[in-house]
């Protein structure tokens, strides 16, 4: 089950006293097996006076070569359980967060010392997506833990397919949000079904809504706008270049909100934004996919949000709320404020920081792995 061993060079351990699970060629002296280590595999990991610094997933043999997901010096004298032991601390931990949802984010990768795997429950349903590792074993028991917590229906996407691992299926999965009811269809989802990430702050929406016109624009399947809807906004315009009206419509009526003003609008936000009359939203959710993607990309991302931010600003009425969001890990919270500094001065507008946003709690940020927080965002008072 253990495959091998890495031995690091002298001098080269610091990242370990830290808790950083990165180990780069750069840090390693040798690697020792009796066979080729394929990607997925198990190693210890050593320093150069050969004492045990912990266990790590290989991954490749250029830059990161391995993921550490235990820190110490203690042997695991059996893989399985241990895993399964931990599983079942996460679940608890994670699965007792929300007391008003049955959807929430399980495994959040390294955040949770599983790296390269999320997995996300909605409801009965387990979707988990694997983006680099490949370890049979660490999927085999995910599986089995998941079948001893009633979860009927497990899907499992990679970067190539989309592929259920039961005999049971679904075509949409449904669950409860902030006490709403929500579908999604398995042909139309974007990352792994939902962006459970944002359940704090779509609650946050519900009181800012009574009585307003609210733009949810980059809607998805109008998570934001159904909450503006809870807190008897007086119209919602739902905004998305995907064409998932069904799919809004359907959330709208299982949540009984079909009386309330609504509209949807299959079309790019720029494009919207360009085409429309100033001075009608009292609210707006701008919540855009990551427009920086790596690190070469940022001086373009960041134009992007500023074009975004200035076009909100610009066209919200006076003393109107925008609820701003970044996804992308590589615009930190001090380069949004100001990108947000910038699209403000640019529209002459006078704009306050009424409250900062993160991810729900489910997505967990580690001190050990600033790497895994990457959503931020604010509650912005225009004057
Ligand atoms: C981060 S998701 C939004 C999640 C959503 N706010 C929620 O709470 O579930 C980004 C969404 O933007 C949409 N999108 C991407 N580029 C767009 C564009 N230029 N105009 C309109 N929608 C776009 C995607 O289809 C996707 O649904």
């Amino acid at each position: 089950m253990i495959k091998g061993s890495i031995i690091l060079k002298k001098n080269k351990e610091d990242f370990i006293k830290s808790f950083h699970s990165w180990i780069f060629s750069g840090a390693i002296e040798k690697i020792d097996s009796s066979e080729e280590l394929k990607n997925g595999d198990i190693v210890r990991v050593y320093n150069y006076n050969k004492e045990l610094l912990g266990y790590a997933f290989y991954e490749k043999p250029e830059q990161i070569v391995a993921r550490i997901f235990y820190f110490g010096n203690k042997e695991i004298h059996n893989i399985n359980q241990y895993f399964l032991n931990y599983f079942e601390q996460l679940f608890k931990r994670k699965s007792s967060l929300f007391f008003d949802s049955n959807a929430f984010r399980f495994i959040h990768s390294e955040s949770d010392r599983i790296p390269g795997i999320i997995c996300d429950i909605y409801n009965q349903c387990a979707i988990i997506q694997i983006d680099y590792l490949k370890s049979e074993l660490l999927l085999n028991l995910l599986i089995k833990f998941l079948n001893t917590k009633n979860i009927n229906y497990i899907l499992l996407k990679t970067q190539k397919e989309i592929q259920w691992l039961t005999s049971n299926r679904l075509k949409e999965i449904e669950f409860k949000e902030n006490h709403l009811n929500f579908l999604i269809h398995i042909d139309k989802f974007q990352k792994t079904g939902y962006f459970l990430d944002q359940k704090i702050n779509r609650k946050k929406i519900i009181e800012y809504s009574k009585n307003k016109i609210v733009l949810d624009a980059f809607c998805y399947i109008g998570g934001f706008g159904i909450h503006a809807l809870k807190g008897e906004a007086k119209k919602v315009v739902f905004v998305d270049s995907q064409n998932l009206e069904t799919q809004i419509k359907n959330n709208i009526i299982i949540n009984k909100f079909l009386e309330s003003s609504f509209e949807i609008k299959n079309i790019d936000v720029f494009q919207f934004f360009n085409n429309m009359n100033p001075n009608i939203y009292d609210v707006m959710i701008i919540d855009p996919p990551a427009f920086v993607k790596t690190k070469a990309k940022i001086n373009e991302g960041i134009k992007g949000y500023i074009k975004l931010n200035r076009l909100a600003i610009k066209n919200i009425k006076q003393e109107g709320h925008i609820f701003t969001f970044s996804c992308s890990q590589f615009i930190d919270k001090e380069l949004f404020r100001k990108i947000i500094f910038i699209a403000a001065k640019e529209e002459k507008r006078n704009v306050y920081i009424k409250e900062y946003l993160t991810q729900a709690p489910d997505h967990t940020i580690s001190v050990f792995h600033p790497e895994g927080e990457y959503l931020k965002g604010f509650i912005l008072y225009v004057e």
